[in-house]
């Protein structure tokens, strides 16, 4: 089996290195020629467990290697698994133009009975309407017929992608039943992971929406439900936790917004389609907003618990949207300054993954707790290094307050140092009263 992934990123190139370790010969084809260089002398560009071993020995065997140029790969392959990103339009739409520009180089190299996988995520029907055609057309081939397309998107996370590939259940659904039979024995063969044939393209597109919808509105849920604990006076995490032993409920857990590549991004990938076809979908609407207000809500709480924060010194700690990694995409760091910017605060951040050269790259002022003087703390990034500070070094270099915007720190421990706690869903009365 020869195998072409168009997109050795964060992704495909892990994909790409697992069909090598499961015996097809794989090219890994993208525009960066630097990725391309790097993956050729058998070296991984990402830090990813165990990417590096699968690298080197499916290079030093030649079942992997890669290239700049697509169309003469895909001439040689059986297959061409596509994964390229998607971003948002400034109107929030879906922007085809990168699966575009890939599936034209695709096209133009593309072989009778060639299977095209797409596992970018897409708005529902995009497959067959705004990629088919550009495969078709630059081919001159019939998918269905001499060609065949299926869609299976890709649903594992950055830092765990080779383990999870190989135990998350593939979702396969293809143009036609040809397509979906071609791509069922694909990945039941070279990825080792269990198949779900959902049948069609528009159903295996609008799964992996609809995993995502669901966790952008349960955690909006949990947001809203923690707003009103603060007010009520009860603490979210014991009401949740309470709740979820009834064995039906799976409340998420609520925290100063949601960032990454996925949540925040696929589900607006539905909502104008959605309105366009009719059918509002007004929950995953709501959900967004209320995921995207949590940083500001978070501010405004800050100033309403505990003093106006135009003129003080307001430090984050962390850039990266999730714990214990260097990505950034739409970390919630960024709605949190602006947010502390337009009521005057003075910003700082800090993230031990990012040099003070980083963080000034991202646009942000570094500083460091412990060393600067700062008079208020906002936690956005639950990173292993930022678990356990001295909570009384940070009162006496002047901290007063902290929003603990991922429920990380102990509120006692917070407390006994003088330090007034905010945490989500945690009303600072449910601490000891602050001594400030
Ligand atoms: N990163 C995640 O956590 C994640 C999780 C689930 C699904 N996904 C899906 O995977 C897709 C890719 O994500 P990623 O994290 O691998 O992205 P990435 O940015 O790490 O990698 C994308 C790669 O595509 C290459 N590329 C861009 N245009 C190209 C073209 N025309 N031809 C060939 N290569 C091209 C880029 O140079 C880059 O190396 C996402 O859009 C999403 O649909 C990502």
């Amino acid at each position: 089996m020869r195998i072409v992934v168009v997109g050795g990123g964060r992704m495909g190139l892990p994909l790409a290195s697992l069909f090598a370790d499961n015996g097809a010969t794989v090219t890994v084809c993208d525009v960066n020629s630097v990725l391309v260089d790097t993956i050729n002398r058998g070296l991984s560009p990402y830090e990813e467990p165990d990417l590096d071993h699968y690298i080197a020995r499916n290079v030093k065997a030649s079942r992997l290697a890669a290239t700049t140029n697509t169309t003469a790969a895909v001439h040689n392959a059986n297959v061409v698994v596509v994964i390229v990103p998607a971003w948002l339009t400034e109107a929030r739409d879906i922007d085809y133009s990168v699966l575009r520009a890939a599936s034209r180089d695709i096209g133009r190299g593309l072989q009778p009975r060639t299977l095209v996988s797409y596992e970018t995520t897409v708005a529902v029907g995009g497959t067959r309407s705004e990629l088919v055609p550009v495969l078709e057309q630059e081919s001159g081939l019939k998918a269905g017929v001499d060609f065949f397309v299926s869609f299976s998107p890709e649903r594992v996370k950055a830092n765990l992608v080779l383990s999870r590939l190989q135990q998350t259940p593939k979702i396969v659904g293809g143009y036609n039943t040809a397509s979906t039979q071609k791509a069922v024995d694909l990945y039941k063969t070279y990825l080792g992971a269990p198949v779900t044939d959902v049948i069609s393209l528009e159903a295996a597109e609008l799964a992996k929406l609809a995993g995502m919808l669901y966790r952008d509105v349960n955690i909006a849920l949990a947001n809203e439900l923690a707003a009103l604990s603060e007010i009520v006076g009860v603490d979210f995490a014991l009401v949740r936790d309470a709740a979820n032993t009834d064995g039906e409920s799976r409340l998420l857990l609520p925290g100063i917004g949601v960032g990454g590549h996925c949540t925040p991004v696929y589900p607006h990938f539905m909502i104008n389609d959605a309105i366009r076809r009719g059918v509002p979908q007004r929950l995953s609407t709501a959900a967004r907003a209320i995921n995207d207000e949590q940083p500001a809500r978070c501010v405004e709480r800050l100033e309403r618990q505990w003093k106006p924060v135009n003129g003080r010194a307001v430090h984050i700690l962390g850039l990266g949207f999730r714990p214990d990694v260097k990505v950034d995409t739409y970390s919630t760091a960024y709605p949190l300054r602006d947010a502390l910017l337009a009521r005057g605060a003075v910003v700082t951040l800090e993230d031990p993954f990012y040099s003070d050269d980083d963080v000034r790259a991202a646009g942000f002022v570094p500083a460091h707790t412990g060393r600067d003087r700062m008079d208020a703390i906002v936690l956005n990034t639950a990173h292993t290094a930022f678990k356990e500070p001295n909570f009384s070094d940070w009162r006496a270099h002047g901290i007063e307050a902290l929003i603990d915007g991922r429920n990380f720190w102990n509120a006692d421990a917070v407390s006994g140092a003088g330090i007034l706690y905010l945490g989500i869903g945690r009303d600072a009365a449910l601490s000891p009263p602050n001594t400030l």
